[in-house]
């Protein structure tokens, strides 16, 4: 089994980097990768890539992830976003390959409060939302043999990661202001990368489970729960953090004005992923409290 797998240096590349490995042989490439295409603005370079090393099973971790700079590059994210994963789609159905992507609760206008499901329709807020929408769409076009993954939140102990800004300002300051009307998942990279691998094994098995799935931690929260969290958690890990916040304050998004519009409800509903491969999503606080664990 030969995998080719793109952005291997991001916050899930790595973990998949990880978790693939024993499925076979992984050949791992970012767009700086020296003896083959790993770069997503080359087209022609990304296809010669695909029918060079002739995977069984293509996995794309890489995009452009920055939501508020993507409003300005609307161009860049889609040639990234969508016409790229597009190509991808078309090379792997050329091989017969497989196809795993990931996508976002970005392609939602966040309305309501219940969580999404993959059958309700899709309707982004942002640039980013519309080409990733725009790329799943390409990719279902192209190539039946996909999996792709919407998820939510996501960070990991490797980088910066929302948690850690949180830390390192609740010991520079005395007063946090944190926004509480988002509310989502936060959902590790090891989570994502590990479900990946395993609906990976299943589907090579049943082809028919092909397809679309909502992918995120149980529970939900918002950005001003998940802070306290972290906060609180990580002062009962380590009792000598000096943590000068006193008070977490809640505020509404429009305190913090950004380029790029976010959905308010980004709960993702994800029984279609239990349910077809026989897993138990754990709640968000389980990975934060591993992360932290392993950052402090
Ligand atoms: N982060 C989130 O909160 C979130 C939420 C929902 C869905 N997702 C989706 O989950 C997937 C993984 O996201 P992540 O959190 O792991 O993102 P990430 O940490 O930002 O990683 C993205 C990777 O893509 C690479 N990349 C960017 N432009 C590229 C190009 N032209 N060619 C090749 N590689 C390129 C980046 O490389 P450089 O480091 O060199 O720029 C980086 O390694 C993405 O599909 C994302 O849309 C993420």
């Amino acid at each position: 089994m030969k995998i080719l797998l793109l952005g291997k240096n991001g916050q899930l590349g790595w973990e998949l980097q990880r978790s693939l490995a024993p499925l076979g042989e992984l050949i791992a490439l970012d767009r700086r990768s020296e003896h083959f295409c790993g770069d997503l603005t080359n087209l022609s370079g990304l296809a010669e890539t695909v029918q060079t090393l002739r995977p069984d099973i293509i996995v794309n971790a890489a995009a452009h992830t920055a939501v508020d700079k993507a409003e300005s590059e609307p161009e860049l994210t889609r040639l990234i976003n969508a016409t790229a994963p597009g190509v991808l789609a078309q090379e792997a159905a050329k091989l017969g390959a497989w196809l795993v992507h990931y996508s976002t609760d970005y392609v939602f206008d966040g309305s309501g409060e219940r969580p999404w499901r993959e059958t309700d329709t899709p309707a982004p807020l942002s640039v980013y939302g519309r080409a990733k929408l725009e790329g799943e769409r390409l990719i279902q076009a192209a190539c039946p043999r996909h999996l792709i993954f919407r998820t939510s939140w996501v960070y990991a102990a490797r980088g910066g990661n929302f948690a850690k800004t949180m830390l390192r300002l609740a010991q520079e300051r005395e007063r946090l202001t944190v926004i509480d009307d988002q509310h989502g998942a936060p959902t590790g990279a090891e989570l994502i990368a590990d479900v990946t691998a395993h609906a990976l094994r299943q589907v090579l098995q049943r082809p028919e489970d092909a397809g679309l799935y909502h992918l995120a931690a149980s529970g939900h929260t918002t950005w001003h729960g998940y802070a306290s969290h972290v906060i609180s958690h990580a002062q009962s890990l380590q009792p000598a953090l000096h943590i000068k916040a006193q008070e977490i304050t809640p505020v509404a998004t429009s305190a913090f004005p950004t380029p790029a519009k976010r959905p308010h409800n980004s709960r993702l509903d994800t029984a279609r992923l239990q349910a077809a491969f026989g897993l138990t999503l754990p709640d968000w606080q389980q990975g934060v409290n591993r992360m932290l664990a392993e950052i402090i």
